[in-house]
């Protein structure tokens, strides 16, 4: 690593100290006050049937999860040329490349003869380097631009110009070790910092570039993808659903929240934070860096140290099934390695989310309130508290970005 390498690390390090010593003095700020929580200007009523109107998850799923830049990999699911990714959950199977020049490119994982697909994944999306991507069916082959080179018995395509064969193209881009996607066919490029806005500097701070794969998972559940959301978004139910895990460890109801724009960012207090309560700041130890990130519409990135020394970014990515009552969560696990750190301690993360009793809790009570809403009187209204920001920040701007009322 180079000293300039060093040196852009050791500052991003230190933002992040910062950022989590200035969450902190706000977290023993309402412990101080005996247990207050950072709150919205009012309640905010939305209608069930969010959760459970056909019409509306159709406009989400083609709105939402068809037009908005989404998180699709890590830069280090595709190191080298010839390395592919396959994203297939928001719709149309794309397939991310990195070309030869070095840069990501994504195409429908669509042949240009007669449709099939070209790559065969492995169950955490990536695929076999290759030099090629060549169609199971026919033969035709691609370059890792997507030119058409290759068509076995050419003479059956007589006249046929392979420039107006290439791969499809998607929009694509690379941004500090994430891959975006748009999932739809249109112009390559895309433009990640805009639509981060003022959310990419809280993101580049967390140095996603270093983010080494350790586990991968998946799951399933007979709920609206937004009800299991809304579980990631607030420390009120701490208490009372996960008396026995999160309960234990973390106070309920006491969160500090930060809006970017659609995106956000929230902090849980531990309960260890109680001991520094009438102590001053200056004999409190270093601030260590934890939060939950949300990339919206659909993304949780949750940083965190998980042991000594291992920290790691636990992503999240909900997705609405066919219907309003079914959704998919694809859960990876990477450690944030430090400076010159190659190595990946993978005994150090502990239990996959996907089986965690939290998860079990969470997406249990999700599940039964779906069944719930499924019946509920034409017109029946829920109530977001002001103790929850964040679902009503989210179902603000998913209704905003759907161009219809909550
Ligand atoms: S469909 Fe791909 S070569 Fe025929
Ligand atoms: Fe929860």
């Amino acid at each position: 690593m180079s000293h300039e390498q060093k040196q852009a690390q050791a500052e991003l390090a230190a933002r992040r100290g910062a950022v989590a010593a200035a969450m902190r003095r706000r977290m023993i700020a309402h412990l101080s006050a005996g247990g207050t929580t950072d709150l919205a200007d009012d309640v905010l009523g939305i209608a069930a049937s969010v959760y459970t109107d056909p019409v509306r998850a159709e406009l989400e799923r083609r709105e939402l999860f068809g037009q908005l830049p989404l998180l699709a990999g890590y830069a280090h699911d595709i190191p080298a040329p010839g390395d592919c990714l396959v994203f297939e959950d928001a719709g149309p199977p794309i397939v991310l490349v990195r070309g030869a020049d070095g840069i990501a490119h994504g195409f429908l994982d669509m042949c240009r003869h007669r449709g099939a697909r070209l790559v065969q994944a492995l169950p955490d999306g990536r695929c076999h380097r290759r030099q090629h991507l060549t169609c199971p069916f026919h033969g035709w082959s691609y370059d890792l631009q997507g030119r058409l080179v290759g068509v076995p018995g050419s003479a059956g395509f007589d006249g046929m110009d392979a420039g107006t064969r290439q791969l499809v193209s998607v929009p694509v881009a690379e941004w500090h070790g994430l891959l975006f996607v748009r999932a739809c066919a249109g112009p390559p490029t895309l433009d990640v910092a805009a639509f981060l806005g003022s959310f990419a500097d809280e993101l580049r701070m967390l140095g996603l570039e270093r983010a080494a794969p350790v586990r991968h998972s998946r799951l399933a559940a007979a709920c609206n993808w937004k009800l299991a959301l809304d579980t990631y978004a607030e420390g009120y139910h701490f208490a009372t659903l996960h008396a026995s895990t999160i309960g234990r460890s973390h106070y309920s109801n006491i969160a500090v929240f930060d809006a970017f724009g659609p995106h956000w960012r929230i902090g849980f207090p531990e309960k260890a934070l109680g001991a520094l309560v009438g102590v001053p700041e200056a004999h409190w130890p270093p601030a260590q860096f934890g939060a939950v990130h949300f990339l919206f519409p659909n993304t949780v990135l949750v940083v965190g140290r998980s042991g000594p020394g291992a920290l790691f970014v636990r992503t999240f990515r909900l997705y609405p099934g066919g219907t309003p009552d079914t959704m998919s969560c694809r859960i990876d696990v990477h450690a944030l390695r430090e400076a010159g750190d190659d190595t990946v301690d993978h005994a150090a993360f502990g239990q996959d989310d996907a089986d965690s009793e939290v998860t079990r809790e969470d997406y249990g009570m999700a599940e039964q309130i779906q069944r719930n809403l499924q019946h509920a009187p034409p017109g029946l209204r829920l109530l977001l508290g002001r103790n929850e920001p964040a679902l009503q920040a989210g179902h603000r701007h998913v209704a905003a970005a759907l161009g219809v009322p909550l």
